[in-house]
């Protein structure tokens, strides 16, 4: 393995700013700032039930994953056109970029935007314009990861799959999102199975709240390749010895799991725990909006309350590639860029 030189700990956040990296975990619509949301209701003629950014933002206190999806629920009815999701996803792949995030699989949900009456063609056609469009304009890489909502049922999910087939060449894969506690991804087998037989690749959130039950459900029911969070995990060693053999990667979203309660601070995220026990642990911004920072918010802060240097840096940019869902090669050319930034830093 490359060798990671030593570096003064007044330098990390800059390494952690510079290396080129991916994002593996982040729902566009949990991307939506407060400003652009006040501007896109001005455009479509909505009142906010807020006076203003300051009171929204003051509103952003959870207690737990239930408290922060209604809130976020709310922040997506101000989406109405296909515009709406083009200029989100722009806003996110700019502020991404700037991170120097070079390559990225965003979550999105059609079902809560079909469920305000909007198809989903309009949805994926804003987000995925704004894909095209950054390659060219950031030369940041993107792709699309459609999420069930697993508070919904079954057949709801079936449903959502049908109607997001017409743009399959748009989608790389499915994922699964919501509330997790009593929602076990069992529920959701035969949807990924046809997911996965039309070409989709498979993730789910598992293991955030919920118990590392989950994680295995996810494992042997789902047959996903990625599980996002995670971090229940540890509570479970046999499961640890799996997703270590396995290389299942973790996408795991410190800032989240602080806002939303799962570590009571981030000196006791179990992020540099993971890593010793041989996981493919990644870091992610999850809902960057809503819980206090883009990737290198969770970077830095992370680093700093955790302790870790260099070597995890290399380790966590590593990671964010081979648990990508992009070619060997694409994979090896961003690693070489990677080196390239470790080699020459100083
Ligand atoms: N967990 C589950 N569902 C979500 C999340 C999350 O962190 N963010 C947006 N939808
Ligand atoms: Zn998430």
């Amino acid at each position: 393995m490359f060798k990671i030189k030593p570096i003064p700990s007044d330098r990390l956040p800059t390494l952690l700013r510079l290396m080129p990296k991916a994002e593996l975990h982040m729902h566009i619509e949990g991307s939506l700032e407060p400003e652009l949301m006040f501007a896109l209701a001005k455009r479509n003629g909505l009142t906010m039930p807020y006076a203003d950014v300051e009171a929204l933002r003051g509103a952003y206190v959870f207690d737990n994953l239930q408290d922060f999806l209604d809130i976020y629920h709310q922040g997506t009815l101000v989406l109405r056109t296909e515009q709406d999701f083009y200029d989100m996803t722009t806003a996110y792949l700019t502020r991404a970029a700037a991170d120097n995030v070079v390559h990225t699989e965003i979550f999105f949900d059609t079902q809560t935007h079909t469920g305000h009456g909007l198809s989903t063609e309009v949805v994926i056609n804003g987000l995925h314009r704004a894909c095209v469009d950054a390659q060219a304009t950031l030369g940041v890489s993107a792709v699309l990861i459609l999420c069930f909502l697993r508070h919904l049922s079954e057949a709801e999910a079936f449903e959502c799959l049908e109607q997001a087939e017409p743009f399959l060449d748009k989608l790389v894969g499915v994922g699964l999102a919501s509330s997790e506690q009593g929602n076990p991804p069992e529920k959701f087998a035969r949807v990924f199975a046809k997911a996965r037989a039309l070409g989709l690749r498979a993730v789910a959130h598992a293991g955030e709240e919920g118990p590392p039950a989950y994680i295995w459900s996810a494992l042997d029911d789902l047959k996903v390749e990625r599980i996002d969070h995670g971090v229940q995990a540890m509570n479970d060693p046999l499961l640890m010895a799996r997703l270590v053999k396995d290389k299942i990667p973790l996408t795991v979203c410190p800032l989240s799991n602080l806002k939303l309660r799962v570590f009571p601070t981030l000196a006791e995220h179990n992020l540099g725990r993971l890593l010793d026990a041989g996981i493919v642990a990644t870091v992610n911004s999850d809902d960057p909006a809503y819980f206090g920072g883009y990737i290198n918010q969770n970077f830095t802060e992370t680093f700093e309350a955790l302790g870790l240097g260099a070597p995890q840096a290399y380790q966590l940019a590593r990671h964010s590639f081979e648990a990508s869902f992009i070619t060997d090669a694409r994979k090896a050319q961003f690693i070489d860029r990677l080196n390239t930034t470790f080699e020459s830093f100083n």
